[in-house]
């Protein structure tokens, strides 16, 4: 489904002779709009999303550029512009209860204006932009399709670095909700995967904290946040059956958003001379936001 071009909206369909495109990692071309780039069903979504979606102030928004770890039970916290929007134009969204909870790789400026004018909270999760990369490059991979192969390593870093990945340019993704959170660190919350694998009870107790459920001494005593952390874990999760064998609505096998989940496997796959690309792009793009990744 996520493959077949020709299944988009006709805003969509509009719009696309009139944006810059570039071969993509997944799809045949992507697309810019207003600076980031997509294929074109989930443009078709976006566009959707950015006019029909309305936030409420109790609502929850987990936001990742895509591989940065934001995967959850994808029936239960589900995705605005990759599944709610890219199933119909305007979803039905009357049985979701209060407060709801979504996710979403959609770029801080191009988030929908409802987002921005409610009281809504946002929680973006960062990742190292090396680990990312490889594991978009491993997704992209299983995505594509049979007849397409692999996209070599090479030709997907060039992209990367020059910011024609999916949801790309990946600093201005990041920077845009660093800044976010800087300005109204009561609206959104930043938080890094490396830090979460490192010491979860910390960011998971100040994850909370601002979702305004703290979690008491009680909970802190009693096993609750342990039990959490290890519902939660990536060996937990991938256990599931239904991560194992379950397929989402837009065709993707679930057990794909289980890799291996660690920090730093981008060693395993780039040379020092690959990462060190990476990491001057990086510098060069953030150089002044106070942001290290
Ligand atoms: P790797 O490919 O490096 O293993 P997303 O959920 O944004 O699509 O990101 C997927 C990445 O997050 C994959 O990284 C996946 O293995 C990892 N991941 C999925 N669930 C996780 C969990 N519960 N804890 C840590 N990492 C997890």
């Amino acid at each position: 489904k996520y493959l077949q071009e020709d299944d988009i909206s006709q805003k969509g369909r509009d719009l696309l002779p009139l944006l810059p495109r570039e071969k993509g990692w997944i799809t045949t071309f992507i697309y810019q709009y207003q600076g980031f780039w997509y294929s074109p069903q989930i443009l078709s979504s976006v566009l959707a999303c950015q006019d029909h979606f309305q936030a409420q102030d109790t609502d929850v928004l987990l936001i990742t550029a895509p591989k940065s770890g934001t995967t959850c039970p994808h029936n239960l916290v589900h995705f605005l512009e990759s599944q709610l929007y890219f199933e119909q134009v305007i979803p039905n969204l009357a049985s979701f209860t209060s407060p709801r909870l979504f996710a979403t790789h959609l770029p801080y400026h191009l988030l929908p204006m409802s987002v921005k004018d409610s009281g809504c909270k946002l929680v973006y999760l960062c990742r190292n932009p090396k680990d990312t990369f490889v594991s978009f490059w491993h997704f992209a991979n299983k995505i594509r399709s049979k007849g397409t192969g692999e996209i070599p390593l090479e030709e997907c870093l060039d992209a990367f670095c020059r910011g024609t990945s999916p949801f790309g340019l990946y600093w201005d993704h990041v920077q845009g909700y660093y800044k976010a959170s800087s300005e109204m660190p009561e609206r959104v919350l930043f938080l890094r995967y490396e830090d979460l694998k490192e010491d979860p009870h910390v960011h998971v107790k100040r994850l909370a904290d601002f979702l305004g459920c703290p979690l008491g001494k009680q909970e802190l005593m009693d096993g609750t946040l342990d039990g959490i952390l290890k519902m939660c874990s990536f060996d937990s999760l991938s256990a599931l059956e239904v991560n194992k064998s379950g397929e989402l609505s837009i065709g993707i096998g679930t057990n794909w958003f289980f890799r291996k989940g660690e920090v730093g496997d981008w060693l395993n796959y780039l040379s020092v001379e690959m990462g060190e690309r990476i990491d001057r792009v990086m510098q060069e793009k953030m150089h002044g936001s106070g942001l290290k990744l």
